[in-house]
């Protein structure tokens, strides 16, 4: 065994306390303190760390969440306390019955009995089980009696400490949990999954029970899978004083040992206490990021939930109380096709009305043919509508039962249902699109409010609907149009007065002084989102030399790949995309110059990785300064790389670059090149592209 110098071992320890703290931060305490990048970043130290002294990983070190070998199946695991279910309550008076029931059978008075409230996650019940402190154990519901050992893949969850923290443990213990996905995760993978035509999950629950019954733990690890605990079950305990403590205080423990709890936890008291809680967490459900599908109501003392025991496979101590569903079915009376920003046709479902979570629901997203395919939707069939929070209403499936004889197939229309030019569907995308471009006035009008949303040019004051009515009466055509209209002829305008004319007007002029960054994502280049145009801006400086880059220069760039170097470099050899953007120059936007703008770049289309721990600077700012030079910067070695960096314990990639011939560094000499290679850099400086700011 080799010798593992003591500062390693530190950093290592370090690195490992920074992750899990990271985690505990961002899961359990909802604020996160570091950049995912920087959550990264940590993660791959520490990962060549270990690569290069195995003996640092141990199975809870941070670096062991990302799956193991696949299963061939999952073993049976009898749960030590069944795990039951809870019965139900619809209605404020059967609320009041519970307590009553509750109170009757203790011989107390219901109107001070304390309840501990929660939200009823709408996800899959797991136990897991710790033993000295350490996971060792974790599995699904099941029938209540035995489930499936899910342990690698729960082993993956960020929000699950494979630790405990703190010292003030049981040796052995069980928490019980939902394992449930956020909708914004839920939605990110499905965005995922229709782009690799892969399978799309019709709810955030189905998605978070096909990946926990993952067999390969490798795709688990990559589903965004989280944790919340409602239960702590004691099977042993030496250490913990007061086992019998109420059940929010045993929550309490179960937040310093490191897990999520809902932080919509409250303690009430009796029947008043018990319903306004139900009501008040109604009014939350909406706004929430996840699921719920009701609230859990438990009697607090642990010595009366023992005194009340179970009738048959529910406790007399707990209720839930249920929301109505999130889903309804309804009658699809038609399809229509709108028009996007680059003319993707998205079909939109004109439903009968139909009341989902409270919400009057008319139209819902079909996303695309391959969807409707997939669902095998008819116009004139019963369809299952859902709605959840602030998630677009969606059609989740088809009631094929009760299908009428008269039902017509969705088709793609062959011509743009606004602007008539012909439909296309290019070859591997799922969507087609209008090919009308500009021409066409839904396109148009999607371009123009892209152009003026807030994280573009924030034009103040103009609108959608104004956009809208600009567009339909010929006023507008293109973005360098705003800049021509006048307060006179905009107080014309239906609900548009003098004054807010001639804000507007305002508003418009401060919008011509703008940054870079901002122009590149305003002009909308497909696929160039907010931060890909910022990159562009930092690394060349100005509109010329992005408009002029070679497809290899524009793949250079950070997060630009093959494809979307491809659409930057079509856009800016389109003939009316030029004019639009000399017109928008002739009209006064202006911006900032960019810094790096008229340097020159020594390290211009190589490519560099940098490995280990760096002494005088973090690898991300090495990494900076690495692009700002031009350079690329790469996670892995290949025949490709111009070199590496090695640091202070650099592992696998160093081997790999040795193996390669790749020329190797170490620290002073990187910063002896570096400093060669800024001053070069900075002292045949030419002055930034005047032709930017006419
Ligand atoms: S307590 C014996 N608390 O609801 C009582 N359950 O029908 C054990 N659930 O399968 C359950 N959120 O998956 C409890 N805060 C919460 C819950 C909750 C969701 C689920 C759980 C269980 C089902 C009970």
């Amino acid at each position: 065994m080799s010798q593992i110098p003591q500062a390693v071992r530190e950093r290592a320890d370090t690195l490992h306390q920074q992750l899990d703290d990271a985690n505990y931060q961002y899961y359990v305490e909802d604020d996160p303190r570091i950049t995912d990048a920087e959550y990264d970043a940590l993660l791959r130290e520490l990962q060549s760390l270990e690569a290069e002294h195995p003996e640092l990983k141990t199975p809870d070190s941070p670096t062991q969440r990302v799956g193991a070998a696949p299963a061939e199946r999952f073993e049976e695991v009898t749960h030590a306390v069944p795990m039951l279910s809870l019965d139900n309550a619809f209605d404020d008076a059967e609320l009041a019955a519970f307590v009553k029931r509750v109170a009757d059978k203790l011989e107390c008075d219901g109107d001070t009995l304390a309840f501990c409230c929660e939200p009823k996650l709408d996800g899959l019940a797991v136990a897991l089980v710790y033993e000295n402190g350490r996971l060792v154990q974790g599995a699904t519901r099941g029938d209540g009696r035995t489930g499936e050992d899910v342990t690698l893949n729960l082993r993956t969850l960020r929000s699950i400490p494979l630790k405990v923290m703190g010292k003030e443990y049981p040796d052995l213990f069980e928490v019980r949990g939902e394992v449930y996905m956020r909708h914004s995760g839920f939605e990110a993978l499905n965005a995922r999954a229709r782009e690799n035509g892969d399978k799309v999950f019709a709810n955030p629950r189905n998605a978070a029970a096909g990946s926990l019954r993952q067999l390969d733990s490798k795709i688990a690890a990559q589903r965004p899978l989280e944790f919340c605990a409602y239960q702590l079950v004691s099977r042993e305990n030496k250490s913990l004083a007061n086992i019998d403590a109420p059940h929010s205080e045993q929550m309490k423990w179960l937040k310093s040992w490191g897990f999520r709890i809902s932080p919509l936890l409250d303690v009430v008291k009796g029947e008043r206490g018990v319903i306004d809680f139900c009501h008040r967490l109604g009014e939350q459900r909406n706004g929430l990021d996840y699921d719920i599908d009701g609230a859990v109501i438990k009697v607090d003392s642990l010595r009366d939930q023992r005194e009340l025991g179970f009738v048959s496979r529910a406790p007399r101590w707990a209720i839930a109380y249920k929301y109505p569903a999130q889903e309804q079915t309804t009658t699809l009376n038609d399809v229509v096709f709108q028009v996007g920003r680059v003319g993707t046709l998205t079909p939109v479902a004109k439903l009968e009305p139909v009341r989902v979570a409270g919400v009057t629901v008319a139209n819902a997203t079909l996303h695309n043919m391959d969807e409707i395919e997939r669902l095998g939707v008819r116009i004139g069939d019963t369809v299952i509508v859902r709605r959840a929070g602030d998630v677009i209403p969606q059609i989740v499936g088809v009631v094929e039962s009760q299908r009428p004889a008269t039902t017509r197939a969705i088709e793609m229309p062959e011509h743009c249902p606004v602007c008539g030019s012909q439909t296309e569907r290019l070859e591997g995308e799922v969507a087609a699109r209008c090919s009308g471009g500009l021409f066409c006035p839904a396109q148009r009008k999607e371009a123009l409010k892209h152009f003026a949303s807030r994280r573009a040019l924030d034009i103040d004051g103009l609108g959608e609907k104004l956009i809208d009515l600009l567009v339909e009466r010929e006023w507008v055509k293109t973005p360098a149009d705003l800049f021509r209209l006048e307060a006179e002829r905009l107080a014309e305008l239906p609900r548009l007065a003098e004054k807010s004319a001639n804000n507007l007007v305002n508003a418009l002029e401060a919008a011509k002084h703008t940054t870079l960054a901002r122009f590149i994502y305003a002009i909308g280049i497909r696929e160039v989102g907010e931060a890909t145009a910022a990159s562009l801006a930092r690394h060349f400086g100005s509109l010329q030399a992005l408009s002029e880059a070679s497809l290899e220069a524009l793949e250079a760039v950070e997060d630009v790949g093959p494809v979307v170097a491809r659409h930057i470099h079509t856009f800016f050899r389109q003939p009316h995309n030029q004019e639009t953007l000399e017109d928008l120059q002739g009209v006064g936007v202006t911006w900032e110059e960019v810094e790096i703008a008229g340097r020159p770049q020594p390290l211009a289309g190589q490519t560099w990785v940098l490995t280990g721990t760096l002494e005088s600077m973090t690898r991300d700012d090495g990494k900076a300064r690495l692009q700002a030079l031009g350079a690329k910067v790469s996670g892995s070695v290949s025949k490709k790389t111009a070199g590496v960096v090695a640091g202070e314990a650099a592992g696998s990639k160093l081997e790999k670059a040795q193996n390669l011939g790749v020329e190797v560094i170490d620290e002073r000499e990187f910063l002896q090149r570096l400093a060669h290679w800024e001053s070069a850099s900075s002292e045949d400086a030419q002055p930034t592209a005047p032709e930017d700011t006419p």
